[in-house]
């Protein structure tokens, strides 16, 4: 794809040498509001989830996108999603809270944890949250809380380990035998057969995750096939229907400019198509088919502006060093991602040269982007990271003491602060001093 139009599809753009983000200039976006600070459009997150919404449409009406809010928890991005007729899934009892804060009622909710506590599975149950269960042990401790709470049993499900995993990086692998998630299928019958004799559980879902940050849809197939097996065969040894086959999310999205979008026509063949033919076979009931994306809806929906403060070259080597590192996105440093970065005022530059752009976080490690190309840099330009919005602010970190940045949404060429910048006190908000060292 011609980069320019790579940009585009980001909603990024240069006019007259100035970079516009959803047509607002981002320099402008920095003076007003400083730096560092994540930028997210409004009608990105809206496009994106439209277009998955749209494909899976035209496979199998009867689906739902439950939106992973661990790749961005922002209330006015669930606000958004909610708009949009989202549903949501939740990796922890705070996730589900921060659901409730934005309005989202508990019955859109799923609560994928794993390593659960008696507290997390009491939250849920009392707030009629469904649970996908993590292990066979878990059954028993969910049924006590029901029995607690005096609750009618709503529908368990499990969270199937296909052992065919995919993702951008090792630590984003969550399929396979070594790994810790969900039930391997030679666990399958024996955790339904409980969930219905012991725990009287009547009615059933059923969910895998393989990984995170899958560009190649082909990486799909084996999973799917494999799961759709594990629940053929379930379904017919114990005769039962299913409410919902999850199939998680995963869905990647294209970092580097020479990369292409995941082709969803082809993740809608080697995915969607099978369940459906499963479905056609007639043992399964008729379930909601379910994806749970993150990434793909929320990556491309924000940038990170930075601004250059020291222009340094040691002999050997050009860096670009910035106000922000990986407390704000740690992507690059924990996975060795690739974040495309770019100026935000290409005016005046006559050459390019290659840049570590780096951040001032005391670890070596602070390397937002290795041996850039970039227009000769100078120490007050702005800089803008692409592909910010999943992953960034909600791994973000104080480390150093920096507070964190505030987050600014988009809308129609206005903007508006969704969350306001941490100061010092914020970091310190929360400590005691005994009175003897005082
Ligand atoms: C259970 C589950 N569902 C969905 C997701 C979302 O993944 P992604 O942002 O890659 O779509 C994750 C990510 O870790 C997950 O663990």
């Amino acid at each position: 794809m011609d980069y320019e139009d790579w940009l585009k599809r980001k909603s990024l753009e240069y006019r007259n040498d100035i970079l516009y983000f959803a047509e607002v200039n981002t320099i402008e976006i920095a003076e007003k509001f400083g730096t560092p600070i994540y930028v997210i459009n409004e009608q990105m997150i809206r496009k994106k989830y439209k277009k998955l919404k749209k494909m899976l449409d035209s496979a199998y009406k009867k689906n739902r996108i439950y939106f992973a809010i661990k790749s961005n928890s922002n209330l006015s991005i669930l606000k958004i999603l909610n708009s949009e007729g989202s549903y949501y899934d939740c990796s922890s009892t705070g996730e589900i809270y921060t659901c409730f804060k934005a309005g989202i009622a508990p019955d859109r909710i799923i609560y994928t944890g794993n390593m659960f506590t008696d507290a997390d599975f009491e939250f849920a149950v009392k707030n009629d949250v469904l649970v996908n269960l993590d292990s066979i042990s878990q059954l028993k401790r969910l049924v006590k809380a029901y029995d607690k709470l005096g609750k009618e049993k709503g529908i368990v499900s499990f969270r199937i380990n296909p052992e065919f995993g995919a993702g951008h990086h090792v630590h984003t692998i969550t399929a396979g035998k070594e790994l810790k998630f969900g039930i391997l299928d030679n666990q399958v019958i024996e955790a339904y057969s409980k969930a219905i004799d012991e725990g009287g559980f009547k009615k059933f879902g059923i969910h895998q995750h393989i990984g995170s940050g899958i560009i190649n849809p082909y990486d799909f197939e084996k999973a799917a096939e494999k799961f759709l097996s594990i629940i053929k065969n379930l379904t017919s040894t114990l005769n039962i229907d299913l409410e919902f086959i999850d199939f998680g999310g995963g869905l990647g999205i294209p970092y580097r400019p020479e990369e292409e979008p995941l082709d969803l026509k082809t993740y809608k063949e080697v995915v969607i198509t099978k369940f459906k033919d499963l479905v056609g076979e007639g043992n399964v009931g008729t379930p909601y088919l379910i994806i749970e994306p993150g990434r793909y809806i929320t990556a491309e929906a924000s940038i990170i502006l930075t601004q250059i403060n020291t222009i340094k070259n040691n002999g050997h080597k050009l860096f670009a060093g910035v106000n922000t590192g990986f407390n704000t996105l740690i992507r690059p440093t924990m996975y060795g991602s690739y974040h495309h970065i770019i100026l935000c005022n290409k005016n005046l530059r006559e050459r390019s040269l290659k840049y570590d752009v780096t951040g001032p976080i005391c670890e070596s490690g602070d390397i937002l982007g290795k041996n850039r190309e970039l227009p000769e840099l100078v120490e007050g330009d702005y800089l803008a990271i692409l592909d910010a919005g999943a992953y960034g602010f909600t791994m973000s970190s104080v480390y150093n003491s920096r507070p964190r940045p505030a987050e600014i949404l988009l809308n129609d060429g206005l903007t508006y602060k969704i969350r306001k910048e941490e100061t010092y006190d914020d970091l310190l908000t929360h400590q005691f001093i005994p009175d003897h060292l005082m």
